[in-house]
C-alpha cells in the first residue's frame, strides 16, 4: 500500500466510558452509509467489550459528526490506522479494489477484520479465511450477505452442527420490490424498476440486481458458510429478471404461483453442487412466495435438523450496522463464527445448472395455424412431456402470450429444444423459460 502522510484531526483524549484496558480496540474504515451507522450504535449504545477509537475516510473533514466522542481519531490513512493500536479493522469502503489490500494488509498486521463486503469475501473468503487462520486473528462477513438477517452467523454457528445440503434464497431486495411490485399492481417492469429508482431501492445501474450477479456473489458466500464449498460466482448460472411481464403473473397465479428471483444451491454429491441464480415460479402461499417488497428469505436444508427459515431486512444502514456490531461482539469475545478449521476443510465441487424441475414457457406469437403442433413436435423430439397449456382471451393476434408447462426434466434435456425454437418464425419475443418450484 503507498505510504501516505497521516491527516489526523483531534488526539486521542480518553472521553467514552470504556474501561479502556480490556476494550476491543475498533477502527471504522468507510464512513458511508452502514459505516455511519455502525459508529451510532458504538456511540449512543456502547456494548462492554467494544471502544471505537479511529474513523477512517478519504476527505474526512466533511465527515465528522459531534456525536462522536473527542476522543476517536479522524483520519485519511488507512496505513496509519494499522500501524496503530487497534484490535479489529471494520471494512466498510465496499468494492474490490483498495478493499482487498486493506484487509489483507489488516490481517497480515495481525488485527481482526470485520466486513460487510460480499464482492470481497464471494471471490476471496477462502484465501483471506486462511490467511486470518494463519495470523491467528478472526475475519468476520456476518453483514456481507442479507444485511441484517443473521442467516451467516447460524450456518457458522447455530447450524453447523448439521450436514447441511441445500441452501435457497431471496437474496436480491431490489429484484423482490420489482416482482412483488409487478405481481401487486400489474405493471410493466419498466415502470416497476423506475419506481425502484425513485425510492431508492434501485441505483440508476442497475445491472447487477437485475441480472442476477449481487445474488450469486451472497449464494457464493452462503455456499461456502454452510456447505463449505468454494465457488465462485462466476460459475453460478445467472438469469436476468428484465424479461418478466405482467402476463406472466396471470400465467404463473393460474396454476397457484408467483414470480420471485430465488438463489439456489444443492449438493449431489461429495463432489458437485446445483447453483444457480434466476427468476422461478414460487407456490404464492409458500415462504418465498409471501415474500414481499425488498425483504429477504433465506431457507436451509440439514440432513438432520430439516428445513430452517431466516427472514428480514437484506439491506439498510441500521439492519446491517447491527450485523456488523454483532461480528464484533464475536470478535471481541474471542469466539470465532468461522471455525478455523472450516478455513481448511473448504472444498472445491464441480459447479452445474443441471436442476431437474417442472418449467414455465411462455411464448409471444404472431398467430396462425400449427402454431401448437410444432412447438408439441419439437418438445417430443426432445422427449420433453407437456403438463399443461394456458392461454388467456383478450390479446392481440400479432402478439399472441400463451403458455407451456413441462413435467419436471432437467435443465440439459430442455435447452437443445429451446435453442430449436429460438429459430421459429411466428415467435414475436424470445421464449420466456422459468423452473417451477414446488
Ligand atoms: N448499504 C447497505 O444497505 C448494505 C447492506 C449490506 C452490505 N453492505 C455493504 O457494506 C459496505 C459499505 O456499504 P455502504 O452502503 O455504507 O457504502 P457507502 O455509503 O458508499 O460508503 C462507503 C464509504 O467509504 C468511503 N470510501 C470509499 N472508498 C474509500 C477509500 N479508498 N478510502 C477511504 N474511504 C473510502 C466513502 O467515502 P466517500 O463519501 O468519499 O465516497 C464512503 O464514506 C459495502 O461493502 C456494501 O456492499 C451495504
Amino acid at each position: 500500500m503507498a505510504k501516505q502522510t497521516p491527516k489526523t484531526s483531534t488526539k486521542a483524549v480518553p472521553q467514552n466510558g470504556a474501561d479502556k484496558t480490556s476494550a476491543c480496540r475498533i477502527a471504522l474504515i468507510g464512513f458511508g452509509t452502514v459505516g455511519r451507522a455502525v459508529a451510532k450504535i458504538l456511540c449512543e449504545s456502547p456494548p462492554a467489550l467494544l471502544q471505537l477509537t479511529h474513523i477512517c475516510n478519504r476527505n474526512f473533514e466533511r465527515k465528522k459528526q459531534d456525536w462522536i466522542p473527542r476522543d476517536v481519531i479522524w483520519t485519511d490513512s488507512v496505513e496509519s490506522v494499522l500501524q496503530s493500536d487497534v484490535d479489529v479493522v471494520v471494512e466498510l469502503i465496499g468494492g474490490l479494489n483498495p478493499a482487498e489490500h486493506i484487509v489483507r494488509d489488516a490481517l497480515d498486521c495481525g488485527k481482526s477484520v470485520v466486513t460487510a463486503n460480499k464482492q470481497l469475501i464471494a471471490r476471496h473468503g477462502p484465501d483471506l479465511l486462511q490467511l486470518a487462520a494463519s495470523k491467528g486473528v478472526q475475519l468476520e462477513f456476518g453483514a456481507s450477505v442479507a444485511g441484517g438477517v443473521p442467516v451467516l452467523p447460524a450456518l457458522r454457528t447455530g447450524l453447523s452442527g448439521d450436514r447441511l445440503h441445500g441452501i435457497a434464497g431471496i437474496l436480491n431486495g431490489t429484484c423482490n420490490y420489482i416482482l412483488s411490485r409487478i405481481e401487486s399492481a400489474r405493471i410493466p417492469f419498466s415502470q416497476a424498476l423506475e419506481e425502484a429508482q425513485a425510492r431508492g431501492y434501485a441505483e440508476a445501474d442497475a445491472s447487477e440486481d437485475l441480472d442476477g450477479g449481487d445474488a450469486r456473489a451472497k449464494l457464493a458466500i452462503l455456499a461456502l458458510a454452510g456447505l463449505h464449498a468454494r465457488v465462485t460466482p462466476e460459475s453460478v448460472r445467472a438469469r436476468t429478471i428484465r424479461a418478466v411481464d405482467a402476463v406472466d403473473f396471470d400465467y404463473a397465479a393460474e396454476l397457484g404461483c408467483t414470480i420471485r428471483q430465488i438463489s439456489r444451491a444443492d449438493l449431489k454429491d461429495n463432489n458437485s453442487l446445483f447453483a444457480e441464480v434466476g427468476p422461478c415460479l414460487v407456490p404464492a402461499d409458500s415462504p418465498f412466495g409471501r415474500v414481499q417488497r425488498n425483504l429477504n428469505l433465506v431457507l436451509t436444508s440439514g440432513r438432520y435438523g430439516g428445513d430452517m427459515a431466516f427472514l428480514g431486512a437484506g439491506a439498510g444502514g441500521d439492519p446491517t450496522a447491527v450485523a456488523v456490531v454483532s461480528d464484533l461482539m464475536f470478535v471481541a469475545q474471542g469466539l470465532s463464527a468461522m471455525k478455523k478449521e472450516a478455513a481448511r476443510h473448504v472444498f472445491t465441487p464441480e459447479i452445474s445448472c443441471d436442476f431437474e424441475t417442472a418449467w414455465y414457457l411462455r411464448f409471444f406469437v404472431r398467430d396462425q395455424p400449427g402454431i401448437v403442433a410444432r412447438l408439441a413436435r419439437i418438445m417430443a423430439a426432445h422427449h420433453l412431456n407437456i403438463d399443461s397449456l394456458l392461454q388467456k382471451p383478450g390479446f392481440e393476434k400479432s402478439s399472441l402470450p400463451f403458455v407451456i408447462t413441462l413435467e419436471p426434466c432437467r435443465d440439459s434435456m430442455l435447452h437443445p429444444a429451446l435453442e430449436q425454437m429460438s429459430g421459429l418464425e411466428f415467435a414475436t419475443r424470445p421464449c420466456l423459460c422459468l423452473p417451477i418450484l414446488r
